[in-house]
């Protein structure tokens, strides 16, 4: 009993809330959740009454417990399958284009300044912060093609303590002068960019939160070599992969006239060793059947970003044939394709794209909050690491409160804890988010002062 609760780091009662399956969400009420000094799910009691609560807490320091009001619940953090670092600048601008014009105006010219390590530095210090603020405990980011301000990325993301896959993005071909890379510059840069995370996760004292990740950044952008390369790469060093997959029926086009050996366009990735159970598509909204059944075959995973595809008018994807599919499926912000940093945005804009798409084969809550947290695990083949409460699992959390100040949420006296997760699923926001964990830590954030850019 002393050792056990001696290497208890946190313990949490009150309600806890995740996904057993895609069809189950698991109302935990009077759980009692030990964290271990690892930040694990050491274990899990439920329906405790007040009066048993002492005695299961035998030897565990008062000041270790975090006992919660009957607003409060605690569920998984979310998971952001897809969201560019740089892009935050622009996030809520420029959405008059569709894509490859958007990408020509709006992204490229913003992209290029991160060649300044400086501007990297405080831009990328604001983007994290917001995605953590937000809840999102686990990103997929891209940042730019610059070596330096992708070094400045991490170290960024591993200060403020998110779990992060993180891209050097590769450029190599139709791209402007001023954000391209030659395929030799651009290999170079990937390896380095690899050994620098690997060093840094060398000396830490727990383990790692950050991976890199190989990051075409679609095929019309990289030449055939290029991406090649990058599958060796993947394999060398056993990454995973993430890129963008028939967005916008322009792209699809230019892409197939680029790759004309190719069946099709989730053939192109194939084609060139980049497409496994490690990679993960940002969108797929066009996809034919085959296409889907490549991914599956594959055990690939795909990034919703319905957000996004509504900004750029891209259409709107077929989650539920992905599911009936059983295709590995999370949610995707896209910043600044979407406007909105917050998983909870991309799981409204999700339930939209599945309302306009087929009114009779919605998008259950019960399916959207699986998205957002064991879907997402899935989609970075993290399930056995986060996404619920399951024990051994890293504790990766948000503590809710849906009546913290200025709370755009209001409960009332008869809402049931479903009606109370529900608002804040669909009306809440990070003035919910009262605490965030990641690896059993809370994280804290820079002080606005020091996140801000003026
Ligand atoms: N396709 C290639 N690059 C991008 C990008 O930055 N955003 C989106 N949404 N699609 C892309
Ligand atoms: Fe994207």
């Amino acid at each position: 009993m002393h050792t056990f609760a001696s290497s208890i780091s946190k313990v949490f009662y009150g309600t806890l809330i995740h996904s057993l399956s895609i069809k189950e969400i698991e109302y935990i009420r009077q759980g009692l959740l030990f964290i271990d000094d690892e930040g694990k799910i050491a274990k899990l009691v439920k329906n405790v009454p007040e009066d048993r609560v002492e005695a299961e807490l035998e030897g565990v320091d008062e000041d270790r417990v975090v006992r919660l009001n009957d607003d409060q619940f605690i569920i998984p953090g979310f998971i952001d399958t897809h969201i560019h670092a740089p892009q935050y600048t622009f996030c809520g601008n420029g959405h008059d284009l569709p894509l490859l014009e958007w990408l020509d105006t709006y992204t490229f010219p913003r992209e290029s300044k991160f060649a300044d390590k400086e501007y990297a530095h405080k831009l990328y210090t604001k983007s994290v912060a917001r995605s953590l603020r937000n809840g999102t405990t686990s990103a997929c980011w891209f940042a730019t093609i610059h070596l330096d301000a992708c070094k400045e990325l991490v170290n960024i993301i591993q200060e403020q303590g998110q779990r992060a896959y993180v891209g050097k993005v590769n450029m190599n071909q139709n791209s402007p002068d001023f954000l391209i890379e030659t395929t030799e510059s651009s290999v170079r840069d990937t390896r380095a960019f690899i050994e620098y995370v690997n060093k840094t996760n060398a000396q830490l004292n727990h383990k790692p939160l950050i991976t890199p990740i190989i990051t075409p950044r679609f095929a019309i952008s990289c030449t055939s070599d290029l991406l090649t390369e990058l599958g060796k790469l993947a394999k060398e060093y056993n990454l995973p992969i993430q890129s963008h997959l028939c967005e916008n029926m322009n792209e699809i086009g230019f892409t197939m006239s680029l790759f004309p050996q190719s069946v099709n366009y989730t053939a192109v990735y194939a084609d060139h060793g980049l497409l496994n159970d490690r990679t993960i598509m940002a969108h797929c909204v066009h996809m034919k059947d085959e296409e889907l059944d490549l991914m599956k075959e594959k055990n690939a995973g795909i990034s919703h970003c319905a957000n996004s595809n509504f900004n750029l008018k891209s259409g709107m994807a077929d989650v539920r044939k992905m599911i009936n599919k059983d295709i590995k499926v999370g949610l995707g912000t896209d910043v600044a394709g979407g406007y909105s940093p917050s998983i909870l945005e991309a799981l409204r804009a999700s339930r939209s794209c599945s309302v306009a798409r087929n009114a009779d084969t919605t998008l259950l809550v019960t399916e959207l909050f699986y998205l957002a947290t064991m879907g997402g695990a899935r989609v970075m083949e993290l399930q056995d690491t986060i996404g619920n409460f399951q024990i051994g699992k890293e504790f990766d959390a948000i503590l809710v409160n849906t009546s913290a100040d200025n709370s755009p949420v209001d409960v009332f006296d008869h809402d049931s804890i479903e009606t109370k997760f529900e608002k804040y699923l669909f009306v809440g926001d990070d003035r919910n988010n009262e605490k965030i964990y990641v690896q059993g830590k809370e994280v804290r954030l820079p002080d606005s002062k020091v996140a801000s850019h003026k």
